[in-house]
């Protein structure tokens, strides 16, 4: 499939969120939903956002033990997102009934259940702070592995490790792409960045986009600027 393009729309401000999935929502594929809206507005929200066009991804990075995460993906589902994610580093069992909480409640799989990498505003510096003694790409490449052993969609990874986790997981599984920066945009938080043109050419499927389009004088115009590098 072509490279799709999802726009994160983080913010506090529901006026906001609500006016620009309302204006963006016709000209991209995907809105995102992260915690930080998800926390100030919940699940109304989230309902609010999917009666616009594009497909939804409710990006809440589920991290706990497997029952809990089981139930809060199964909630998830039964918004009617059509993609939602939880932590690789939750561990297999997590992973496996995060994948079947969903499937109880949605059975033909409109939901997809993909696993979070690594960060990608973390560094190998910050990694080793944490005490990772893999390189941060070995590292990413192992998760992947193991969230598609269990029954996982695909993975949220930069496009630096995009090309590899395709050659290890295969052609069906989808890799979301966040710290997406075209050239003329500011870096912000994110440390490993790359450009539209670069995650398609990685095989990154979805380019999920923030403030490069949110912040922007004209969001649609440079979210149709960053369409056509994409297709550049
Ligand atoms: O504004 P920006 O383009 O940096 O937004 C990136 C979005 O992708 C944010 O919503 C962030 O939470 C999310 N994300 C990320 N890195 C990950 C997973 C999700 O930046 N590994």
């Amino acid at each position: 499939m072509a490279a799709q393009l999802c726009v994160a729309l983080d913010g506090s401000d529901r006026d906001w969120i609500v006016a620009t999935a309302r204006q963006l929502g016709p000209n991209v594929d995907w809105l995102k939903i992260g915690l930080e809206a998800f926390t100030a507005h919940g699940p109304d929200l989230v309902r609010d956002v999917c009666s616009y066009e594009p497909s939804i991804f409710l990006d809440l990075k589920l991290h706990d033990i497997p029952t809990t995460v089981a139930r809060a993906a199964a909630n998830c589902a039964r918004l009617g997102v059509n993609l939602l994610n939880v932590h690789a580093g939750g561990g297999r069992a997590m992973m496996e009934a995060a994948v079947e909480g969903v499937r109880e409640v949605d059975p033909s799989g409109t939901t997809k259940v993909i696993a979070v990498t690594i960060l990608t505003s973390l560094d190998s510096s910050a990694l080793a702070e944490l005490g990772s003694t893999d390189q941060s790409e070995e590292l990413v490449l192992r998760w992947a592995k193991l969230a598609r052993q269990c029954g996982l969609d695909g993975v949220v990874a930069s496009a630096r490790e995009a090309a590899k986790i395709r050659r290890v997981c295969g052609p069906d599984f989808l890799i979301v792409t966040p710290g997406i920066r075209p050239s003329w945009a500011a870096g912000n938080d994110q440390r490993r960045i790359v450009t539209p043109v670069d995650a398609v050419l990685a095989g990154s499927d979805i380019l999920v986009v923030g403030r490069p389009i949110t912040t922007a004088d004209d969001p649609q115009a440079a979210a149709a600027n960053i369409f056509a590098e994409m297709n550049s």
